[in-house]
Formats: structure tokens, sequence, C-alpha cells
């Protein structure tokens, strides 16, 4: 009798690193320990499971690791890589796509897009688990499992660590997931953006909302200057009150020590036509003379253009190769566990904590010109979004990319008749009946009026 792989198994997707909580990436990272203790003795794990991986944008690692740890664990891959090879290039939607690939063809997805948003869409459709590989500027779960795994690995905790992220922080998927994650872990993040492509307020809000973690900003300016800005000052705790320690100052802190700093490259795919990259930040040996850098890692998802000297590769800081390796028996240990090969211990992250959904979400539209509601799912997706805090005005989130707008008008359903989000009237609306917008046009586009007076 022939027993389904997935039998009794309910199936989890990893869109965002929220979707793991923080024992079971613990777990996996145990699990990892062990597939990298031996990469050869696994090839019995998943025997029969095949990946599909569906890249709509380049990679290298990300495709090739997941590969080299699907055929590890004694699996198959199929591989949809080339877009102009896919059905992709004639009109066929991501939605289409995954609910084809997931199942008869394969057991789990993953998947990489340029918009942002689309691995929600693809977890949707799909009855497989599906993993983010990258969607757009929002996301890159895995790449922070496997950052954060190197990280841990390297200073054995990740609690109270001072962490740099310097560069594009506006367009880096890599950095958004990573800044969640480490706020969970109680690390603390610097920003050090280059000019003009900060953290976006929807990373900033959601740290603060669900972390509490406020990230100190510093200025990019600080990097080269870095060596120059260590000064001896006296450090007075009531233990040790006339110590003499070394401070960095990184914008409006001072730190004795700096534990890593994520450098990443501009995304000049996702840049605007306006975006220029002149002056953009680079470490080098020099950057690294400062004793607050002295145990300082150097880390990078890589691909790098310029930011990091070649220098630096030989430099025993420099850790960023290291996070390409680790991610295989990182990605490994993550599809067991997605395929019920493994079993965690540890408890899901709680889906009550999850922000509702409202119903009243029909005349909005999401702002973020990227996100696939906007773009491919304009001809299928119905429009989803969350109410992210109950602030005057209210604050809704995209449930597909996550950015932020302001409901400044609220309707009724039944009525069609349009208040301002603080009106008395507003009140007495059922929470079910209530129809968000954000402006009047689009309250009157979708044929709500005002009271008569
Ligand atoms: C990153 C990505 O694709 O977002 N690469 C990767 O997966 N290691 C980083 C980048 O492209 O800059």
């Amino acid at each position: 009798m022939m027993r389904p792989l997935m039998a009794e198994h309910v199936k989890r997707d990893l869109v965002s690193i929220g979707d793991l909580s923080t024992a079971e990436i613990l777990e996996l990272f145990h699990h990892a320990d062990e597939f990298r203790a031996n990469l050869h003795a696994w090839s019995d794990l998943c025997r029969g499971a095949i990946m599909a991986t569906l890249f709509f944008e380049p990679s290298t690692r990300t495709r090739l690791s997941f590969e080299s740890a699907m055929l590890r664990l004694g699996g198959g891959v199929i591989s949809a890589a080339d877009t102009e090879s896919s059905s992709r290039a004639k009109g066929e939607s991501l939605a289409d796509t995954v609910r084809v690939v997931g199942g008869s063809y394969a057991d789990i997805l993953v998947v990489r897009h340029p918009e942002d948003g689309a691995a929600r869409v693809a977890a949707r459709y799909a009855t497989v688990p599906v993993i983010n590989g990258g969607d757009g500027a929002h996301e890159h779960p895995t790449q922070t499992l496997c950052d954060l795994y190197t990280l841990w690995k390297e200073k054995g905790r990740l609690q109270g660590l001072e962490v740099v992220l310097c560069g594009d922080l506006r367009y880096s998927r890599t950095i958004h997931s990573f800044c969640y994650a480490l706020a969970r872990f109680g690390a603390n993040i610097v920003t050090m953006p280059y000019p003009g492509f900060e953290l976006p307020d929807y990373v900033l809000r959601r740290l603060d909302r669900e972390f509490g973690v406020r990230a100190a900003s510093a200025s990019v300016g600080d990097l080269p200057g870095l060596a120059d800005s260590s000064n001896a000052v006296a450090y007075l705790t009531a233990s040790k009150p006339h110590q003499l320690a070394l401070f960095t100052k990184l914008g409006n802190v001072e730190v004795s020590r700096i534990d890593a700093i994520y450098m990443t490259r501009a995304q000049l795919e996702r840049h605007d036509s306006q975006d220029t990259t002149t002056d953009y930040p680079r470490v080098t040996p020099s950057t690294l003379r400062a004793a607050s850098t002295k145990d300082a890692s150097i880390m990078h998802p890589l691909p790098r253009v310029d930011e990091i000297s070649y220098d630096l590769d030989d430099d025993p800081r420099s850790i960023y190769f290291r996070q390409a390796e680790l991610g295989v028996p990182m990605r490994m240990a993550l599809m067991a566990f997605l395929l019920g090969k493994i079993q965690l211990r540890a408890k899901q992250p709680d889906l009550l904590s999850v922000s509702p959904g409202i119903s009243g979400g029909v005349g909005l539209r999401c702002r973020n010109e990227k996100c696939i509601t906007n773009n491919e799912g304009v001809r299928y997706l119905e429009r989803d979004f969350r109410l992210r805090e109950k602030t005057s005005p209210p604050a809704l989130s995209c449930a597909f990319c996550e950015s932020e707008l302001e409901a400044r008008f609220i309707g009724h359903s039944a009525s069609r008749i349009v208040h301002r989000h603080n009106a008395a009237e507003v009140r007495q609306i059922k929470p079910d009946n209530r129809v968000y917008f954000e402006s009047e046009a689009q309250a009157e586009a979708a044929g709500f009026t005002w009271q008569a007076t």
C-alpha cells in the first residue's frame, strides 16, 4: 500500500523568518550541526522526495545550496531556473505555476521572485510546503538562518551581540529578515545605511511593535573612520569605577565592542531610475583597525561586488564564505523538518499573535508599487490587509508584502456611507461591517457617499 509522503503532516511554509519560533530555529541549528558532522550520512532521510526550485531571478548560492541539500538528503531535484524557459514568459501566474508543480511534480517548493510578497502568494496556492528563496525586497529567511547559524557558531550566542548592518538597507531582503531575527534573539542592532537607503518604515515599525527594538542609527561616514573614532573613555560602573575602556561612537551610541558588521551590495536591480550609489561604503583592512572591531565578524550574504576588500578574505574575522558553506547543512535541516522527516520539540510560533484580517479592504490598494498585488497579482489576487495597530487612524498592512498604510476613512458595507476615521459614527459600525479607505477619492470610486447633513 502506497503512503503519501506528507501523510498526517501539517503543511508549514517559510515565507518570513517569523514563521519559525526562536526555539525552533535553535533546534534547527542543532540538527544542522548533526548534518554537517557528516554530510554524506543522510541519503536515506528524504529518499523519494522531490524539491522544485522555481527561480524567477538570478541565483547561485541559494539555488545550488538547496539543490545540494536535497540531493544529500537522498531526494531529487527539478528546476525552473531560467525565467525565459518557463511558462512565466508566456504570462502564466505564479499561483498557477505552484498549483501545478506542488503536488504530483514536487513535495516541496523553493521560490525566488522579483515581486514583494510573491512567496506568500505561492504559499497560499501550493498544497506543499513553500520556502521563500527571496521575494523582491521583502524577505529572504533561509539566508537569515544561514547568517544566524554562522554567527551563533562563531560567537557561541546571539543575545547581547552588537551587530552593525551596513549598505542598502532599504532593498536588501537579507537585511530585513536578519534584523527581525537579531531582535528576537536579543542582539543589538546599529544601522549604517547608505544615505537614502535606510530600513523601510514598515520594518522599523515591526521591530518596535513585535520586539520592542529601536535600532540605533549611525552614519555610513563612520565606517571608514571607525579606526580613528575609538577613544579611551573612563567607563564608570559601580563595580569597576575607573576602568579605562575603548569606545567607538556609532551615531548616538557608544560601543566598546562591535561583534559583527553585516555588509550588503547595492540592490541595483530594485532601484528607481533616480537612485545613485556613488561613494557606496566599503569595508577595508583599515576599517577594522579600531580596538572595538578586534573581534568583529565580517558578514555578507554574497554576491559581493566591491563592498568588502579582497584583502580581507584571509582575515580570520571574515566569515562570508562560511555563511555560504553552512547554507547546505542548514537547508538540509529545514527541508527535513518541512517534509516531516525530523520532528522539533519546540513550540511553533503563536498563530494567535498574527494580526486579524479585515473584511473591508476592498477599497484599498497596497502603497508599494513593487508589491505582487500591484503587478502580476492584479489579475487574480484579492486584496488582503491586516489591522496592525489600533492607532488613530488605524494602521493596516498588506498581508503579502507587509508595507503599511493609514486608513483615514471608514465606511459601512451595507449603507455605503463613509466617515472620517475619528467620526463618532465609526464607533457604531461593527468591525465586520467596516470598509477601509486611504483617501476620499478611493471611497468615492468604490461608490461610497458622505452622510447627507
Ligand atoms: C542575496 C539575495 O539574493 O538577496 N543573495 C543570496 O541569496 N545570497 C543578496 C544579494 O543578492 O545581494
